[in-house]
């Protein structure tokens, strides 16, 4: 069925979540036992006041996400899409990762809606640098600020940018699919019920049920997002 939607689409967007890169070897937030946030405590290592206020406990957080993201990268999923938005079955690609794989499979169209871990900039005056930088375990900037990833964190607003673009795709989309998230975090949650207000067709693709499955047209549990799209291309092919 997923592959008929492909098929039927002029304008299919794809929006993805942690879960699209736990088979990269990452962890993903929230899943029983292995998220992110069953260790840490996400206002104490990812929110403004923690870079404000315990930058020590921040900035090791962040390092440790920067060498994991480097150790991995995009597996046959990501390439996957990267080769329908070739073929034309998708128009681009709304991310909540900051882990860079999309773009590294090589798909272009990709709105990161929380930043990208791949670089830090400064505090105070903004310069950008690699993420090389706290791989060295530097943290300051040449001027002295604070060098934190630009990723976004929590309390903070989303790249307008990005999100312009994704209020764009998602209006105009006729098939929204959802790979890998719990559609918990506002405002990186509201695209799949934009799209599907605006006449998409819904796809939920998620091992764990979500709270908007009830807009989805095709929900799919209980199912690894790789084996999904290996078995969507093989129809295609
Ligand atoms: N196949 C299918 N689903 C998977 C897989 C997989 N291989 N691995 C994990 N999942 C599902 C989990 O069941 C979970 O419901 O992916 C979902 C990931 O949800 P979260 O961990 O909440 O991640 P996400 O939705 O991306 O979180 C949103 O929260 O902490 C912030 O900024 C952070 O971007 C993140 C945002």
């Amino acid at each position: 069925m997923l592959a008929d939607l492909l098929k039927e689409s002029k304008h299919t967007i794809v929006y993805t979540g942690a879960g699209m890169s736990t088979e990269s070897g990452l962890p993903d937030f929230r899943s029983a036992k292995t998220g992110m946030w069953e260790m840490e405590d996400p206002a104490k290592v990812a929110s403004v006041d923690a870079l404000n206020q315990q930058f020590e406990q921040f900035f090791q957080f962040y390092k440790q996400r920067v060498l994991a993201a480097k150790e991995a990268g995009p597996h046959e999923g990501h390439r996957i899409l990267s080769k329908w938005e070739e073929q034309g079955l998708i128009s681009g690609i709304i991310t909540q990762n900051v882990d860079g794989f999309h773009t590294m499979a090589g798909s272009e169209n990709v709105m990161e809606l929380h930043g990208t871990l791949r670089e830090v900039h400064c505090e105070s005056c903004g310069k950008v640098y690699g993420n090389e930088r706290y791989e060295q375990d530097e943290f300051y900037c040449e001027c002295g600020g604070k060098l934190r990833p630009s990723v976004v964190l929590f309390g903070e607003m989303l790249p307008e940018e990005a999100f312009l673009q994704s209020v764009f795709e998602s209006e105009k989309a006729d098939l929204f699919i959802v790979l890998g998230s719990s559609l918990t975090v506002s405002p990186a949650n509201q695209f799949p019920m934009l799209a599907k207000e605006n006449g998409a067709k819904l796809v939920i693709i998620n091992m764990e049920p979500t709270s908007m499955d009830y807009l989805a047209d095709l929900v799919i549990n209980e199912r690894k997002i790789g084996e999904v799209l290996r078995e969507a291309d093989r129809e295609l092919s």
